[in-house]
């Protein structure tokens, strides 16, 4: 067999035009939402997604500021920063790139964002909505890979999915939507770590796996099943002296064997990079349209 390419450029396009054309009914309404982003420091990462965060807005038409500080700031100051982005009408939306140096507390952040406006879906608040099966902004990578299933002809119900992967950002707030009995879930989950003793005995019973380990070409052809679809959330920089930039991108999957036995796989680049950042769009049209309807 060899795999489908999913396309994450091509569904992401789809989406945002849809959020193109609602924005436009809302300006009509004289409802402009708006993003604020800070960043701590400047990890070259870091960098290159808010770019595409602050492109993606002005695509859509929506309001973009981003407020960049300096590695050394105290945590409160960040901390200010973000009760005037709480406090401003103009932003319906809050993301404060991840990582942040270690003397900032991330959770002491995360909790300071107003969850009306938590367009990441990490608040504690919005977790516990999500967990309970409660309408609450998505994760933006989770409901990235969610909407790249359904909208690929891949939906989730009644399959079972092996999540790679048990992070804060994708691992556990993907396992928990995608075990909701609602549409576009009701999935059998399973989530391997690095504590399972022999990972491949789950991987190679998934009808859909998910990579994102943050670990390159960790899932081999061997770890698969024949048909299996594959989601590779890895974003690796592996260094490149061939390359203009001095690296290249790789994901969490051995491409080149896997798409061999899969019947769908997402590349890298190309593939949920440009969704997570679509889905945070998506969620600051949300948060734009609950806070003028108050
Ligand atoms: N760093 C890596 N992924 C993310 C994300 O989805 N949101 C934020 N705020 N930081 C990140």
């Amino acid at each position: 067999m060899t795999a489908k390419v999913i396309s994450g450029n091509e569904v992401a396009a789809e989406i945002r035009a849809e959020l193109k054309e609602k924005v436009a009914e809302l300006k009509q309404k004289g409802i402009v939402p708006g993003l604020g982003v800070v960043l701590v420091g400047d990890d070259p990462a870091s960098i290159s997604y808010i770019t595409s965060k602050a492109k993606g807005c002005e695509e859509i038409g929506l309001y973009e500021e981003t407020v960049r500080l300096p590695a050394d700031i105290p945590e409160e100051e960040v901390l200010k920063v973000i009760d005037g982005m709480n406090k401003d009408p103009k932003f319906s939306g809050i993301l404060v790139q991840l990582p942040l140096p270690d003397h900032i507390s991330v959770d002491k952040v995360i909790n300071f964002i107003s969850p009306e406006k938590d367009v990441d879906g990490f608040h504690p608040v919005n977790l516990g909505k999500l967990l309970r099966g409660e309408p609450c902004p998505l994760p933006c990578t989770p409901h990235g890979v969610q909407q790249l299933l359904i909208r690929s002809g891949n939906d989730p119900a009644g399959k079972h999915v092996v999540v790679c992967g048990r992070s804060n950002i994708v691992g556990k707030p993907l396992s928990a939507m995608l075990v909701q009995k609602a549409k576009g879930a009701n999935a059998v989950v399973t989530v391997v770590h690095t504590g399972a003793k022999d990972m491949t005995y789950f991987t190679k019973q998934a009808d859909i796996l998910v990579a994102a380990m943050g670990k390159p070409n960790a899932i081999t052809a061997d770890m698969v099943k024949e048909g299996v679809v594959v989601m590779d959330v890895g974003v690796n920089r592996i260094p490149d002296s061939s390359k203009k930039k001095g690296f290249r991108l790789a994901g969490d999957v051995d491409f080149e064997e896997v798409s061999k036995k899969a019947s769908h796989i997402t590349p890298v680049p190309g593939g949920l990079g440009p969704m997570t950042v679509t889905m945070l769009l998506y969620n600051t049209v949300e948060a734009g349209i609950r806070l003028a309807e108050g």
